[in-house]
């Protein structure tokens, strides 16, 4: 069924604004790597003798790491096949001891909450800017990280993601500052970002933002299949400063990575540094002055919206076209009509994401569809009230222990009960409620319109049960005379 769904779509010739960043065949074989591609299943080995081992390197795995440390500038490069999400928890169980305290952003992915359970440690969360005219999540203010580390002292590291799946950037720089300042550890979940970097260095005047390696990040996390040419799963883990013990993190990501790390996908990152290597000055200058194009002429198309933010990495680009009484979801299957696959949705945004692979022609592809959808239908002017409300990512929900007994309840009836369960909309990925936080009216009826829009959330099952927990009536007064200071929060 797989296999068949992936010949169909591919025969379809469709045009990729969602990840993978190599766009299909085209990219590798444009430069030469159809060898590879033929002999994909004769590269699929284990650690022989020569081929070195992704947890003791040695030989040509350590090769390709120092390939990413020159491309990147950084101190050392590790590679990653279990995608950024390996990359982040192994940082942070790295920085972070157990039991301790970790300031991260209220948006960071998944897999930085999931950190939590496992180092059964503490978060304190720094809110992101809410962009109410667009429903969505900006930048994080040096600010308001200040302001978490002075009331969390004890915390070891600081996570922010930049850029957000949106491709808003907060500034590094002045983060990496304060948070020195106080001698914490700065990582930088740059799963968006992998490109970042060569802009910078290709394309300067296209004033794209600098990369977090560039601006005194300690770790940087960058998924390179995301937006750069490395199959799906392969990512870079970049250390920038002394400040991380290197022996600590080598341990934590022989944890949390597969024992049987696939050569194809690390050779796939070896085949992306020789490109960038090789050719990355006309890639790079390529994809800056496809988007300008793509934005000069999107511009034409009356009442089409694209979001701007003064920190935006715009190879993502975020179009509204709700003067056409069109939301992010009737867009994307208006788009699809015309083989044009975009990454993600969100109220009456839809963001497509490109890619060092993707061509003029995508573009022109892209430019077409939403040309004949723009004339197809009628423009009413600007629709305000079908965007999301992104306060229920910002709001603090109460926080409380998860009692040992936990049961399914409908979401209908989950009001006031204690969340269980990460309950995830995917993407963005980032979690509505955490295990400990007490599951309020809003959280219900965003859960229940995303569900309704056909769009997944994890952590509720079929049924539209979430899990929660059973507090026994012996317990009753401990959660009703909750007190941040008595109890320490358990995220398990
Ligand atoms: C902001 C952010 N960070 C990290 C990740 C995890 O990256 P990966 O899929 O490479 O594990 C994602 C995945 O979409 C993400 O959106």
């Amino acid at each position: 069924m797989i296999y068949d769904f992936l010949l169909a779509h591919a025969a379809e010739n469709p045009v990729s604004f969602h990840m993978p960043g190599h766009k299909g065949a085209q990219f590798y074989e444009r430069f030469g790597y159809d060898d590879f591609l033929k002999e994909v299943m004769n590269c699929d080995i284990t650690e022989i003798v020569g081929a070195d081992n992704l947890f003791q390197m040695e030989g040509i795995i350590l090769a390709t790491m120092a390939k990413y440390s020159k491309l990147y500038d950084v101190i050392d490069s590790y590679l990653l096949v279990n995608g950024s999400s390996c990359g982040l928890i192994a940082s942070i169980l790295a920085c972070v001891g157990d039991y301790g305290k970790l300031i991260m952003a209220r948006n960071c992915h998944k897999s930085v909450f999931n950190s939590l359970t496992i180092a059964d440690c503490e978060p304190a969360y720094i809110r992101p800017e809410a962009i109410e005219e667009y429903g969505i999540l900006g930048s994080v203010s040096p600010k308001e990280v200040e302001k978490a580390i002075r009331e969390n002292p004890t915390a070891d590291a600081v996570v922010v993601v930049s850029p957000n799946y949106y491709g808003i950037c907060s500034d590094i720089e002045a983060i990496a500052e304060v948070v020195h300042k106080y001698n914490k550890i700065l990582i930088v979940d740059q799963a968006h970002g992998a490109h970042l970097k060569f802009f910078s260095r290709f394309a300067a005047e296209f004033g794209y933002p600098k990369a977090a390696e560039d601006q005194g990040a300690d770790l940087v996390i960058n998924s390179i299949h995301k937006t750069l040419g490395s199959f799906t799963q392969t990512a870079i883990l970049n250390v920038c400063s002394d400040r991380v013990d290197e022996r600590v993190l080598e341990d934590k990501l022989q944890v949390m990575e597969s024992t049987s790390p696939s050569y194809p996908l690390m050779a796939s990152l070896d085949i992306n540094a020789d490109i960038l290597f090789e050719h990355g000055e006309e890639l790079i200058r390529e994809w800056a002055e496809n988007l300008e194009y793509f934005y000069e002429e999107a511009a034409k198309i009356k009442g089409l919206e694209i979001i701007r933010h003064p920190m935006l990495d715009r190879t993502k680009i975020n179009i509204d076209m709700s003067a056409y009484d069109i939301d992010g979801n009737e867009l994307e299957e208006l788009l699809l009509n015309d083989g044009i696959y975009i990454e993600l949705v969100t109220g009456n945004i839809v963001m497509a994401m490109t890619g060092i692979g993707n061509t003029r022609e995508h573009f022109d592809r892209f430019l077409a569809s939403l040309r004949k959808i723009a004339s197809a239908h009628e423009y009413v002017g600007k629709e305000k009230s079908k965007k999301i409300q992104s306060h229920v990512f910002t709001r603090e929900l109460e926080r409380v222990l998860v009692p040992a007994e936990r049961e399914y309840v409908h979401i209908d009836d989950a009001e006031g009960r204690i969340c269980a369960q990460s309950i995830i909309p995917y993407p963005p990925g980032i979690p509505i409620a955490c295990p400990g936080e007490v599951i309020d009216r809003d959280l219900i009826e965003y859960v229940k319109k995303s569900r309704a829009a056909g769009e997944k959330v994890m952590g509720m099952n079929a049924n539209h049960q979430v899990l929660v927990g059973v507090v026994a009536p012996e317990n009753e007064d401990m959660y009703d005379d909750y007190d941040d200071e008595d109890v320490k929060l358990h995220l398990g």
